[in-house]
């Protein structure tokens, strides 16, 4: 949720800075600007919209600089504009913000009183006056004396026009990473924008203050006193941060699930059993937990839904599953025999980080399967195990989604084991279906021709409805919430069961039903369900496993996954899902790496 970027070097700092926002604007991507020193002063360039915008603006300037700021935006506080556009000044101070300064009000009334007021709608330029007005000569005292007064979610890098070749940093919620190469020092909200310079790096320690130099970057904290801070690596490259060759990163994205795959559940497996030691987690965890929460949002939470099944399934323990953004609400029943699993691609989901905190501060122990190494979540939990999907950039997620449920199948296999509900050769069985995952998604990656002209068909749909029970109704809501969000299609996912009890009012001529059906078990109901949707006049896609039977008058449209045990079907048909998500999208001309409204990286509440 926005992207922010700093450099200063021994190199063109204006370059460093687009190509950072190039590579950040998955974060958002409402307006951009970028401000840096020249020899008379700090310079600044704004454009509505995507970066391309603020690209050309800045080829018009010939200034040379070594050091600078830059930040793509998306908005929380005041409309898409150039004056809201960031960075902002005033007095002394530029600077870009990721985050919401919650009594940004109370703080402009009190700047008012001395005559200052802010010329856009933002928080962020009311954080630059308050630094602004604490500030004589030394950018450190300044920045520790201003964020005593400011409540909320904040990363900042700052320059102060007296300071030229200096940034200053400092965040709290919002990600900050940042690293010293023979360019230069660097900062940025993700690792995407450092892969080019460097793959170590580190994550900036909350409420410390980073100032970067030419050179170095020194940290301190609010004492004054300095810190060495934790080196990580990452092991991808720049590679694995661009398109490939491929028309979206969605699409490379997708192609991409069955090494993701591979990487995520190969290192977990010893002797044919599932093992979590080289994660630092080992038995004593599951051993007297006697309830499981799982809270996360969006995709991951779908991915949770999908964990519930296979745990209460397999190991008889209660599982439920919670929106982040209620559980922290819900005063949550929670004691030391609870695991309390969070799950995040990014690992800085404001609401499923505070869910975490929550759970932490009630006497849970809590684990956490994340994407992003030492992002927030993976570093306040007890416990993390990190899915190995590479970096994601496309906003829709899809690699990250299908290598949580692997980590999900992981957890359930080994807790069942544990509480004695498996056996060992039960467990090892399920561990070799599960590693043939990744062949059998690699399989389902050429169904793309058989799904491109259903959702040449889709095009004109105003509103759709995905069903299914048990998994299928899991995976019907990941389902949906793909298709809605990139293609703009209205559409719901219900409980096949449930849909009579309401919702089959909507169900008239043509309305298109994309039904799940590769569970054995409620494959009968299943058609049951689709017989009352086909008699209603509706368009049904159904997607089945590779022996059921299905009368040709029952769908307009089969998919009929390759044979797989049901269990491990949700890998096959989340390609199925995705690939009608992503060739609704393109059909419709629209951007499907960048859908209206939203961004990348949830750090707002
Ligand atoms: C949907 C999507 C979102 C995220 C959600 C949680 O395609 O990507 O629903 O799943 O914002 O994000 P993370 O996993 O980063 O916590």
């Amino acid at each position: 949720m926005c992207g922010i970027i700093g450099f200063t070097g021994n190199i063109n700092a204006k370059e460093v800075l687009l190509q950072g926002l190039k590579a950040l604007e998955y974060r958002g991507y409402d307006s951009a600007g970028i401000s840096f020193f020249t020899g008379t002063g700090i310079k600044t360039i704004k454009a509505v919209g995507k970066v391309a915008g603020l690209v050309e603006k800045t080829v018009m300037s010939d200034d040379d600089t070594k050091c600078g700021i830059g930040h793509t935006r998306w908005a929380t506080h005041g409309g898409v504009s150039e004056v809201n556009c960031h960075p902002h000044h005033f007095g002394k101070v530029t600077l870009i913000h990721n985050g919401i300064i919650e009594n940004y009000k109370e703080l402009q009334e009190e700047l008012a009183l001395e005559g200052k007021e802010p010329v856009s709608q933002t928080d962020s330029e009311i954080a630059a006056m308050v630094i602004d007005s604490y500030y004589k000569s030394d950018p450190v005292s300044a920045i520790k004396k201003a964020v005593k007064k400011l409540r909320g979610a904040y990363a900042f890098c700052i320059m102060f026009t007296d300071h030229p070749g200096s940034i200053y940093a400092i965040r709290n919620g919002s990600p900050l990473v940042a690293t010293t190469t023979g360019a230069g020092s660097i900062i940025a909200s993700d690792m995407v924008a450092l892969i080019k310079y460097s793959k170590d790096y580190f994550v900036l320690p909350e409420h410390h203050i980073a100032h970067l130099t030419a050179s170095s970057i020194n940290i301190t904290d609010l004492d004054h006193n300095e810190i060495e801070p934790d080196m990580l690596h990452v092991n991808w490259d720049m590679a694995a941060a661009r398109k490939g060759g491929y028309e979206y990163f969605m699409l490379k994205e997708i192609h991409e699930q069955p090494e993701a795959l591979r990487n995520t559940i190969s290192p977990r497996i010893k002797d044919g059993m599932p093992d979590f030691s080289a994660d630092g987690i080992d038995d004593s965890l599951f051993k007297d937990i006697n309830r499981i929460i799982i809270a996360a949002c969006g995709t991951a939470m779908h991915a949770g839904l999908i964990g519930k099944n296979m745990i209460e399934k397999l190991s008889r323990v209660p599982v439920s599953v919670d929106i982040a953004s209620e559980f922290r609400y819900q005063d949550p029943v929670i004691d030391e025999n609870t695991l309390v699993i969070t799950i995040s691609q990014s690992g800085e989901t404001a609401d499923t980080l505070a869910a975490l905190r929550l759970a932490k501060e009630r006497g849970a122990k809590t684990l956490s399967i994340v994407n992003v190494k030492g992002s927030s979540i993976a570093r306040e939990s007890d416990y993390v195990l990190y899915t190995h999907a590479g970096p994601e950039i496309a906003v829709a997620s899809t690699k990250a989604y299908t290598v949580q449920l692997a980590a999900m199948y992981l957890v359930a296999f080994r807790f069942a084991y544990i509480k004695g509900k498996i056996t060992e050769d039960k467990t090892k069985e399920f561990i070799k279906e599960l590693e043939k995952t990744p062949g059998f998604v690699e399989k389902m990656l050429s169904c793309d021709k058989a799904i491109e002209p259903i959702s040449n068909k889709l095009l004109k749909t105003e509103s759709l409805f995905f069903i299914g029970r048990g998994l299928d109704y899991a995976l019907s809501c990941e389902g949906s919430i793909k298709l809605k969000e990139i293609s703009y299609i209205h559409s719901e996912a219900y409980a096949a069961g449930e849909l009579k009890h309401g919702t089959i009012s909507l169900i008239t001529d043509n309305v298109p039903v994309i039904a799940l059906a590769t569970q054995e078990d409620v494959f009968a109901k299943m058609i049951s369900n689709i017989r009352e949707v086909r008699s209603r006049g509706a368009r049904v896609i159904m997607i089945t496993g590779a022996d059921a039977q299905v009368d040709a008058a029952l769908c307009d449209h089969l998919i009929t996954l390759p044979p797989v045990s049901d269990v491990f079907a949700p890998f096959g048909a989340a390609i199925v899902l995705q690939y009608i998500a992503y060739y609704t999208a393109v059909a419709r001309g629209l951007n499907v790496d960048q859908p209206r409204n939203l961004a990348k990286s949830v750090t707002v509440e």
